[in-house]
């Protein structure tokens, strides 16, 4: 299997330089007399979230229907807006997660080895299923009289979420165990999310989507399941030459 990791000098611990260490830890123990940092960072981003702007807005909805929809739903007292956004950050998070897919195809392209049960074809099904999911997404919010291509402050946000696992993918130094592991992180992430939407639906009175995306929640459910068992399959035969750990 692609395996980059080994033994090597890393100096980055403690115990490399235990004399320069010694000397740094006296030095804590002479904190007391340390004056107070000239920045109180604390102090510094209250200020900052003072003057900061909220992260966009969700436009009203666009069409006739949906501000029928809009109205119809203010009057009962819901939020169309919360929802439109909350679907708004699932349609970035899905179109997020086929490009994640395809940095992690790239990765095992030409890997001489790869853990038991993880093939290109489980990763190309599972990238398919999230291009499946933005485009339900995208019709949903077409449905509710919104506008898809809308980049709503939640997307926003899941935006630059996202883009730490993107960078860790996409590094030419991790390996497809990283990588697997980065991909947990991003279905861990999808499958809470998409139970959420699911409730939210629900409590907004549409069954419709509410039925749709619990079947798009269980794919993610599967995908959960499926990322963890390479990635478990990945550690073990690092750790133990076999894909099960060793019962001592
Ligand atoms: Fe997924």
């Amino acid at each position: 299997m692609q395996d980059k990791i080994s033994m090597g000098l890393n100096r980055t611990g403690l115990k490399a330089s235990p004399l320069i260490a010694d000397e740094l830890l006296e030095q804590f123990d002479l904190q007391d007399d340390v004056p107070a940092p000239a920045i109180d960072v604390h102090a510094l981003r209250r200020a900052y979230r003072e003057d900061a702007e909220p992260v966009g807005s969700v436009p009203p909805p666009a069409s006739l229907k949906g501000v029928f929809g809009a109205a119809k739903e203010a009057l009962s007292g819901n939020r169309m807006h919360v929802l439109l956004d909350k679907l708004g950050e699932r349609l970035a998070y899905e179109r997020a997660g086929v490009r994640l897919y395809e940095a992690m195809l790239d990765k095992i392209v030409d890997a001489p080895d790869l853990p038991p049960g993880l093939t290109i074809q489980a990763l190309r099904e599972i990238r398919d299923d999230e291009a499946a999911h933005f485009a339900l997404l995208s019709d949903a919010i077409e449905r509710l009289g919104g506008d898809p291509t809308t980049q709503t402050p939640c997307a926003d946000v899941t935006g630059v979420q996202g883009l730490g696992l993107l960078q860790a993918m996409t590094d030419p130094r991790t390996t497809t165990a990283q990588g697997l592991q980065t991909l947990l992180a991003a279905e861990r992430i999808d499958t809470v999310s998409w139970e959420l939407l699911v409730s939210l639906v629900d409590g907004f009175g549409h069954d419709d989507l509410a039925s749709e995306f619990s079947r798009a929640y269980a794919r993610e459910l599967e995908h959960e399941e499926r990322v963890r068992g390479w990635l478990a399959a990945a550690v073990n035969e690092r750790a133990f030459g076999e894909p099960e750990p060793k019962s001592s």
